[in-house]
């Protein structure tokens, strides 16, 4: 398999995630014969530094020419506490969502039973946990007409749904569900607004195309709750852009950390990205979870049908965390950089590992298999 893939790194931790996944990627080349192009461009806060545009057209001409994109996290504190601030580093990513099509976001949410005691809610209540978010990411109140008055004393943002919008995600999502436990749970907010009672409307005419899946409809205020009291009852929830933003970062931490894990955006192409953001203030110091990237990477051969490349990458991760290989976020005591998990990994993947590892060497920052 020959791929060509676009990488951005990003801001904040970007740069270092995004490392550990194309090491391991670079790991499954080495051990399938497989061949990865990588081609680094630039988006977010950096780009804005470096070419004045938040999404330069030379990053938009190669992420349409790859086969998928990598991307690490964008954003940057001068910029979100700077509400005049002209160009920002979120309207790359939002333009890069349009101009790529990806109109549908993926974030599967699962419980590791060795982090279960870092849920922030009740153990036995996050036990279980397996459901996957579809979030509609190109429509909504996110693209719709922003006006600010002269003044400047009254903004609004509009948010439109067209039924084409509702339907191609819808049907994504119904699919999803078929592979899965086929439930699927529509999230809005139809007591109140027009564009939710579309999307009830249209999920009720697809509904018939599969019988097989049970549907139910939840408000989003009581979806935000049910998530945290209850959330094994969840297996796929489909929802609009702004609230499937929100509920994916809430269901997000139900695991125990926020850094393990991926998402895919897709449609016309397929990006790739943790659903974490830019943690500016571990920038540079090799201490964030790099295993979201690495697991976006493991959806990345999935989207190219490398099931078992993609499964060998979470069976890595998976054994990383087994035998205490994390970092910081995890185990604040005993831990280890992001490098190193990287590395092991990547090792992982490639050779074969474990065979027998020195822990002790590891954690000097060095991979000794003895
Ligand atoms: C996300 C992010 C983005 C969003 C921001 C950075 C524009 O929060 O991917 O969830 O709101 O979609
Ligand atoms: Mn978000």
């Amino acid at each position: 398999m020959e791929k060509k893939i676009t990488v951005i790194p990003g801001d904040g931790i970007g740069p270092e995630v995004t490392r550990e996944a194309v090491k391991a990627l670079q790991g499954i080349a080495q051990r399938f014969g497989h061949k990865f192009d990588f081609d680094y461009k630039l988006m977010g806060a950096c780009a804005i530094d470096q070419t004045g545009v938040p999404l330069p057209s030379e990053t938009v001409d190669a992420a349409l020419d790859a086969d998928a994109i990598l991307l690490g996290a964008i954003g940057d504190p001068k910029y979100d506490n700077n509400p005049e601030a002209k160009v920002r580093p979120e309207q790359g990513l939002l333009q890069l969502r349009k101009a790529l099509g990806l109109f549908t976001n993926i974030r599967p949410v699962k419980t590791y039973p060795a982090l279960r005691h870092l849920s922030p809610i009740k153990e036995k209540n996050a036990d279980n946990t397996d459901l996957v978010i579809y979030r509609e990411l190109t429509g909504g109140i996110y693209f719709g007409e922003k006006k600010l008055n002269e003044d400047g004393t009254t903004a609004s943002d509009e948010c439109t749904y067209h039924k084409f919008e509702i339907e191609r995600v819808a049907r994504l999502a119904f699919e999803a569900a078929m592979v899965r436990r086929k439930k699927l749970t529509l999230v809005d907010k139809a007591n109140v607004l027009e564009t939710s009672r579309l999307w009830r409307k249209t999920i009720q005419e697809i509904q018939k195309e599969y019988p097989d899946v049970t549907v139910d409809y939840l408000f989003v205020d009581n979806a935000a709750m049910q998530l945290i009291l209850n959330p094994s009852q969840f297996d796929v929830i489909l929802t609009e852009n702004m609230f499937g933003d929100i509920l994916s970062d809430e269901a997000s931490v139900i695991s125990g950390s926020l850094g393990l894990l991926p998402s895919s955006s897709i449609g016309n192409k397929a990006l790739f990205e943790p659903i974490h953001g830019s943690y500016p203030q571990a920038a540079g110091k090799d201490i964030a979870n790099p295993l979201g990237t690495i697991l976006s990477a493991a959806m990345m051969l999935d989207h190219f049908k490398a099931h078992k490349e993609a499964d060998l990458i979470r069976e890595a991760v998976a054994w990383t965390m087994e035998n205490g290989f994390v970092t910081r976020d995890i185990d604040p005591v005993n831990f280890y950089f992001t490098s190193t998990v990287g590395d092991l990994i990547a090792e992982y993947v490639a050779n074969e590992l474990p065979v027998k590892i020195n822990k002790r060497n590891i954690r000097m920052g060095h991979v000794t298999i003895i």
